[in-house]
């Protein structure tokens, strides 16, 4: 057995049959009350104090000298005012346990502390002796419970401030808090006592989506999206939403939400939206009119001519014939000129039919350089091409390919001088076939290569180009889930790269 530290007061363990000594009951007391880690004192029926215990003074940082012997209320005057002396009389005389709780006061080094008091009077035949003062130190307990009711205060403050609704449900959706905001938006003044459903402030069509995120929260995975809830006027109001999983020792008790009021960025991207679309319009239409307006203007000056010619023929009607074709031939001419613009835009807006088949890409990239070849090889330029045997079939509209290779072969060879080349390459790269259109001609500068998508963009002389062939072939490659990009050097030419997916192309 270990000899107790400081040695001292010790006398060995009695015998278990043999009655303990008084003195080893004492020595036994001692050694228990100075162990443990309540302080303790003990005071005579006048406040002397006779014993205290070692963790009252290592707690506090006293020593036995100044305090054994001294009357405890002459030692600390203040205890009267806070009840001590009260408490300790009334013990005395009522000879029974009274215990004062928070009591606050400083310590000899300017501390604050906190402690619970419990004095109990000591008994001696019949006579009371003394009490015996138990203190329990709560400083550090009354700190943290602070602290927490600080945290508390400051989260709740947050919560309640917040610009954005927030809220949490429990497993079946009903709502176990709503934030000052979610309770301004929806109107429903926040009663832990009742039992709302988050339903009652959805609408009707977002309710089973609501309810698919409910559950995916539920199931731990976090969601955000875009929904709808009802605001307090009746009116719809767009929110953003991220919910997830609110847990408590483990287990999933609910969800916790936080939704952003979108309604006003929505109505404004609509707006947006419109205006473009506008804008957009508008700059169709100019378009359209400017294009239209030359070959109607030749088409009208050239019937007035004919109008003047036949009158001025009535006469001579064998002179008539040679000189009339010529004007006719014109405004046929216009005409399919007006009829290309109006085929053209009608392209544009895909109002054309379509209709998906299986293509030979190869066939079909051969057939369309056919259609320019000749006009290529009388302006002395060349068209090659590359192509990989990979590919073969995809599913799209054959008309539509064609326009748009066409449309690309046909200015790489505007593009190019005489003695330029033109190639056209398909490769396939994994589920997709990339085509290129490759020239060595004049190249795009940077100012328009932002612009050669855009309808009625053209750099060609007037009657020449439309300006169309660009927007309708992106419009076309983009309903074919497909991209389109170009590349291009000044003086040393243009790349336009399509990527077509190998599967259904589908137009959307
Ligand atoms: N390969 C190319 N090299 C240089 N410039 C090009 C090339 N392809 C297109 N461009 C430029 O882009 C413009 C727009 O082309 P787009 O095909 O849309 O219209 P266009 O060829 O001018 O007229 P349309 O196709 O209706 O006859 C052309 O006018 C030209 O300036
Ligand atoms: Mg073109």
């Amino acid at each position: 057995m270990n000899e107790p530290k400081g040695g001292g007061a010790y006398s060995p363990a009695p015998d278990i049959l043999s009655i303990p000594s008084p003195k080893w009951i004492k020595c036994m007391f001692e050694s228990f009350i100075d162990s443990i880690d309540i302080g303790i004192f003990v005071l005579d029926c006048n406040g002397v104090i006779n014993r205290v215990n070692k963790s009252l003074l290592d707690q506090y940082r006293l020593n036995t000298e100044e305090l054994l012997g001294r009357n405890i209320f002459e030692l600390m005057p203040d205890l009267a005012d806070l009840g001590v002396e009260k408490r300790f009389r009334q013990i005395i005389g009522e000879r029974k346990s009274l215990e004062l709780t928070n009591v606050q006061r400083r310590d000899r080094f300017g501390r604050n502390i906190v402690f619970n008091i419990k004095g109990i009077p000591i008994i001696e035949d019949d006579d009371i002796v003394g009490i015996l003062a138990v203190m329990s130190d709560i400083t550090e307990k009354r700190a943290l419970e602070s602290q927490v009711a600080e945290t508390e205060e400051y989260l709740h403050n947050l919560i309640d401030n917040a610009n954005d609704i927030i809220y949490t449900l429990d497993l079946d959706g009903y709502i176990t808090f709503l934030n000052k905001m979610g309770q301004q938006v929806t109107g429903y003044q926040f009663d832990p006592k009742e039992r709302a459903h988050y339903s009652a402030y959805v609408p009707e069509n977002t309710l089973q989506k609501n309810d698919r995120h409910f559950q995916e929260a539920l199931a731990g995975r976090p969601q955000r999206y875009e929904s709808t809830i009802i605001g307090s006027d009746g009116k719809i109001v767009n929110v953003l939403t991220n919910i997830s999983t609110v847990r408590k020792d483990e287990k999933v008790v609910g969800v916790l939400g936080i939704a952003r009021d979108i309604t006003e960025r929505k109505q404004m991207e609509a707006q947006l939206l419109q205006a473009g679309k506008m804008a957009a319009i508008g700059e169709l239409a100019a378009g359209v009119a400017h294009e239209i307006n030359n070959p109607v203007a030749i088409i009208s000056g050239t019937a007035e001519q004919l109008l003047f010619l036949m009158n001025y023929y009535r006469e001579r009607p064998q002179d008539m014939t040679e000189r009339l074709a010529k004007h006719v031939e014109t405004i046929h001419e216009q005409a399919a000129r007006c009829k290309k613009i109006t085929q053209g835009l009608l392209n544009f807006a895909r109002k054309t039919e379509t209709h998906t088949t299986i293509v030979n890409l190869p066939k079909l990239l051969e057939e369309t350089v056919a259609l320019v070849d000749n006009r290529a090889l009388a302006e002395g330029k060349a068209i090659q091409m590359r192509l990989d045997h990979d590919v073969s079939t995809i599913e799209a509209d054959p008309y539509q390919l064609e326009q748009v290779f066409l449309n690309m072969v046909n200015n790489a060879v505007d593009a190019v001088a005489e003695n330029g080349t033109i190639t056209l390459e398909a490769r396939r790269k994994k589920d997709a076939v990339v085509v290129k259109v490759i020239d060595d001609g004049i190249g795009i500068s940077e100012q328009n290569i932002k612009k050669i998508f855009d309808p009625f963009f053209t750099t060609k002389p007037p009657g020449k180009g439309t300006g169309l062939g660009l927007s309708i072939c992106f419009g076309i490659i983009q309903s074919m889930n497909g991209t389109i990009s170009v590349k291009s050097k000044p003086g040393a030419g243009t790349t336009f790269t399509i990527t077509l997916p190998m599967g259904r192309n589908d137009p959307k």
